[in-house]
């Protein structure tokens, strides 16, 4: 049989969708076709809409799924490589108390983005696409992707989070107004961290 991935439409702040918890992905769910098609969806859409990641919930499917991909993302050119990485029930636990400045966007809040701080080191579990156990350290702008990712999973979205309304900026104003000043942290925090 012929599977074809499909870009499916992302939900926008204001669906109700977005603001309930996913639930747990199950074993048997892991092994249908239907889930194996979603996840390739969820990849499609991502990458359609140059995400540096996307919640499945994003996509109207409230489980706890989510995709993270990042190679020259125009839409945050100073984020660090992440190859493709698919997360089944991901859970976060920090490693450490200091948080750092993340200047975040996100595909279902149109044209905005605003400073949120993020825990600099996390310890991530899951389980990959296929079931297998995956465990993994992540830190800076990595770690950054990671937890507002599984955010979206628990309802909530990165505006929630923003502390300094004044931070909140269109792209395009962000360009303007708000870029040099954040690439200068952003180096900071990948010479910190690493990525
Ligand atoms: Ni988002």
């Amino acid at each position: 049989m012929l599977a074809l991935m499909a870009i499916r439409k992302i939900a926008q702040i204001g669906h109700p969708v977005l603001r309930q918890r996913a639930r747990e992905v199950t074993t048997e769910e892991l092994q249908s076709k239907d889930f194996q098609q979603l996840v390739d969806d969820l990849v499609e859409t991502m990458r359609d809409a140059n995400g540096a990641g996307l919640a499945a919930i994003q996509i109207y499917e409230p489980v706890r799924l989510l995709a993270v991909e990042v190679n020259g993302n125009p839409r945050y050119p100073y984020k660090p490589k992440i190859p493709l990485t698919i997360l089944v029930n991901p859970v976060i636990e920090p490693l450490s108390d200091e948080k750092f400045e993340n200047y975040e966007g996100c595909l279902s809040v149109p044209n905005l983005r605003g400073i949120v701080k993020r825990v600099a080191k996390i310890k991530l579990t899951a389980l990959d696409r296929h079931g297998a156990p995956i465990e993994m350290e992540c830190r800076g702008f990595k770690a950054g992707t990671m937890q507002h990712e599984v955010d979206h999973l628990d309802g909530k979205i990165f505006v929630d989070r923003v502390e300094d309304p004044l931070s909140f900026s269109t792209w395009s104003e962000y360009d303007r107004f708000h870029r040099e000043a954040f690439l200068k942290k952003a180096e900071e925090v990948i010479a910190r961290y690493g990525s």
